[in-house]
């Protein structure tokens, strides 16, 4: 099994051994939500650990997690944010980069949406300007994880997951297997909007795996909310506006899809940069947003 192909396995933890991280896993989150943060206005995002999650479960119930049942972990990381969509998709992406890298330590990890960001932020005693816009439960998932231990075994074979190409060689099933999941012809159009290929000429282009790679982004509510266009060598994101008109939550699953959009891109060798202010030529309908344009270099 690669390093995606473990990826395709990963999922949202939701039940966690009650003891707290290990000081190699803590010092791995520690590390990795010190600013600066190495993302497109990381200077947006302020991300906290939140170590005594009995605590924090207990105040904040009624207020985040799905109907309000907050999932129970040892601890909790809280992401505020600047209130504009770039930040947004700013915490999307780097949130999501530490969650994919701390799989390595053995930490499990589910997103956590906030309803009431006000009371949660007075009920938390943050003193800060910045939205509460997510928290994220964090601990050893209960049951074994296969993932942790294929991050262990890799290990020994380079420095570090942040190392150059430290992803590992990418090599992905292509199978469409995963009944709660889109299947990867549906998320994918070429030049305007509606004109979809098919799984041949998806494979043809070379672009099978990156799309295969993509359905298993997390996203709020499972809703799988993404479009890609493709533009000639770019790639240019849509996503599904949410029913809630939370335009929060459609930035931070955007900005998720990002990640891994450029995790997968990073696997076949080539590097580039979502850039904003995508003008809509594609004929992009309502109720969907571009939140960015993936150029390579
Ligand atoms: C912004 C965001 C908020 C989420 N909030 C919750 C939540 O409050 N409770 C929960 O159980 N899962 C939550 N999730 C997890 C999604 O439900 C989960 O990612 C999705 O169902 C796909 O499952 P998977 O992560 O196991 O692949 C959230 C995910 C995102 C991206």
């Amino acid at each position: 099994m690669s390093q995606l192909q473990a990826l395709t396995k990963r999922k949202s933890v939701r039940e966690y051994n009650k003891r707290g991280l290990k000081s190699d896993a803590l010092s791995f989150v520690d590390q990795a939500i010190r600013p600066p943060y190495a993302v497109d206005n990381g200077d947006k995002i302020d991300i906290r650990f939140l170590e005594d999650g009995h605590h924090v479960k207990t105040v904040l119930g009624g207020l985040a997690g799905y109907a309000g049942v907050m999932i129970e972990a040892p601890h909790y990381l809280a992401v505020l944010v600047e209130p504009i969509p770039e930040a947004y998709r700013a915490a999307g992406y780097y949130i999501e980069k530490v969650l994919f890298d701390s799989m390595e330590y053995n930490i499990g990890s589910c997103w956590v949406h906030v309803a009431e960001p006000h009371m949660a932020k007075e009920r938390l005693g943050f003193d800060s300007d910045k939205q509460l816009v997510a928290l994220v439960a964090i601990g050893e998932p209960l049951e074994d994880n296969a993932i942790a231990k294929f991050f262990q075994r890799i290990k020994a074979n380079k420095a570090s997951v942040y190392s150059p190409g430290g992803y590992g060689n990418l090599e992905i099933e292509y199978s469409d297997t995963q009944s709660d999941r889109t299947s990867t012809v549906d998320l994918v159009y070429l030049d305007t909007w509606g004109n979809s290929l098919t799984r041949d000429e998806l494979e043809q282009r070379n672009l099978l795996e990156i799309y295969t790679l993509m359905k298993n982004a997390p996203s709020w509510g499972n809703r799988q909310p993404w479009k890609f266009i493709i533009d000639g060598y770019d790639i240019v994101l849509t996503i599904q506006n949410n029913e809630r008109g939370d335009i929060a939550s459609d930035n931070l699953d955007g900005g998720i899809a990002m990640f891994y959009f450029d995790l997968a891109m990073n696997q076949r060798g080539f590097s580039g940069h979502w850039h904003n202010d995508v003008e809509n030529t594609y004929h992009v309908p309502e109720g969907y947003s571009i939140l960015g344009k993936y150029t390579v270099e």
